[in-house]
């Protein structure tokens, strides 16, 4: 029997949740062109679009907000923030952004030039995005056990270093302006990456002279996991192996909607001073002043105190165990997912799911508006309407090798009745899988796609 590890903390407030009808279901889902982005929350009982943002803040977390400091300068909030990225990151300088893709943005803006390649084990969306937009081209090299579902390699996110060597060599370090690593790997499962692997990846690009930076999201995940699962760290504590991450970089960029348990906040972390000036300008003219980045003071208090607490090693006990247990429930009722679990959301295989629906009919979509149908569950796609995109120089459309729906479970919000409810769902959608049909988009934009196409179901 799976096991449930009971929750660090106890409940001091609650937001209500309803299902509604399944016919006010049908027809919120019609009206949201089958896209789940486009619901209202209202119409949502359990909530796993993403686990961004939507974490639940410690009395601690809201403490310290009503003590920010909204000063547009050199505010006491921005010191504290700047003490604790200084224990956790240890890099020589920082700036507060609003989230995770400006950090990106700013990066891209001002080292990628049109036709450069930036390598990574896998990309985020945004990360990819904000890539292409300058011209770039983001490619990824992930081993290759991370397309194999089943396949319960430890360290799954892992660079594949042999194919990274290869790729620099054919592409010549002067057209790669930086490499990067995300931990855990978002887009291939919310896979780890061993310290190892980031020590053959940081060798490689430093042979190179490729400055090095991490897509440090789910930098505290990624430290237990380490912890729990690598020869030689299970007396290490996550703090020291956080740090020890972080050496080996010449900076990251992150998302703190995260592992830092806020609703918005992000970070840019340098070595660089050169750079980091550049990047200050680049902050002023699109966030706002290098001391909030686009936050409120209040904003930079909470995130400064989330940084301590997504390190607490009881708290991601609970954390990775919540998410194993879900994994291991949906596999002893024949779900298939992607294995081993990983940190922040268990990846439902729609592809093994729905065998029946080609990539060009989106069955990750399919799976993701039907688990919304039959139990008001919002999930998210990551396949084909994510990714899938024509070949830069044939305009052949590749598709991704996996078709995912990502549970993603917010951090401290549901407990193991709502988790025992999804399993529930999954089972009775399962019953009918093969009348499930596809999905054809209706419109489509350029650049992250998913977030605002529209879709009809493919009939006949
Ligand atoms: C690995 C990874 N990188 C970057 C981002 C972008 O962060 P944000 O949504 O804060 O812009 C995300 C968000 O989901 C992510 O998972």
């Amino acid at each position: 029997m799976p096991h449930y590890p009971p929750e660090p903390f106890r409940i001091k407030m609650v937001e209500p949740i309803r299902l509604i009808d399944p016919e006010e279901r049908r027809a919120a889902i019609r009206q949201a062109g089958y896209n789940l982005f486009a619901l209202r929350s209202e119409d949502v009982y359990i909530d796993l679009l993403t686990d961004s943002g939507t974490g639940a803040m410690s009395h601690h977390q809201w403490a310290a907000m009503l003590q920010g400091d909204e000063a547009y300068a050199g505010a006491r909030s921005y010191f504290h923030l700047a003490e604790a990225v200084k224990e956790v990151f240890g890099f020589k300088f920082f700036l507060p952004t609003h989230q995770g893709r400006a950090a990106e943005n700013i990066l891209s803006a001002l080292l990628i030039k049109p036709g450069q390649c930036v390598p990574s084990n896998m990309h985020f969306d945004t990360t990819d995005a904000n890539i292409r937009a300058r011209g770039g081209r983001p490619t990824n090299l992930v081993i290759d056990a991370a397309f194999d579902p089943q396949n319960r390699h430890p360290f799954k996110g892992n660079m594949d270093i042999q194919k990274l060597s290869a790729f620099i060599e054919q592409t010549g370090p002067e057209n790669i302006p930086f490499g990067m690593i995300t931990i855990t790997n978002n887009a291939g499962g919310g896979q780890p990456v061993s310290l190892s692997n980031l020590r053959d990846t940081a060798a490689v690009y430093r042979r190179y002279q490729i400055p090095f930076f991490i897509d440090a999201c789910r930098f505290a995940e990624n430290a237990y996991f380490i912890k729990m699962r690598e020869p030689g760290y299970s007396a290490k504590s996550t703090w020291e192996i956080a740090r020890e991450i972080f050496t080996l970089a010449d900076g990251a960029t992150m998302s703190a909607k995260k592992d830092a348990i806020v609703n918005i906040g992000g970070l840019l972390l340098l070595n660089d001073e050169a750079l980091y000036q550049r990047a200050c300008n680049e902050l002023i003219l699109r966030e706002g002043f290098t001391t909030y980045g686009g936050l409120a003071g209040r904003d930079l208090d909470a995130l400064a105190t989330g940084l301590y607490e997504g390190l607490d090693e009881s708290y991601l006990r609970y954390r990775l165990g919540q998410t194993a247990y879900l994994a291991e429930k949906l596999l002893e009722n024949g779900i298939p997912i992607i294995e081993p679990p990983g940190g922040h959301a268990v990846y439902l295989d729609a592809g093994r799911f729905l065998p029946h629906l080609p990539h060009s009919q989106f069955p990750g979509q399919a799976l993701a508006v039907e688990l919304y149908l039959r139990g008001g569950i919002r999930a998210v796609e990551i396949g084909s309407v994510m990714f899938a995109h024509p070949d830069a120089d044939t305009g052949e459309m590749i598709y991704p090798q996996l078709e995912l729906v990502r549970l993603a479970l917010p951090r401290r919000v549901y407990t193991q009745s709502h988790l025992d409810y999804i399993v529930e769902i999954l089972v009775e959608i399962a019953q009918y899988r093969e009348n499930i049909q596809g999905y054809q988009f209706t419109y489509a934009p350029e650049l992250l796609r998913h977030f605002t196409a529209r879709f009809e179901p493919v009939t006949g």
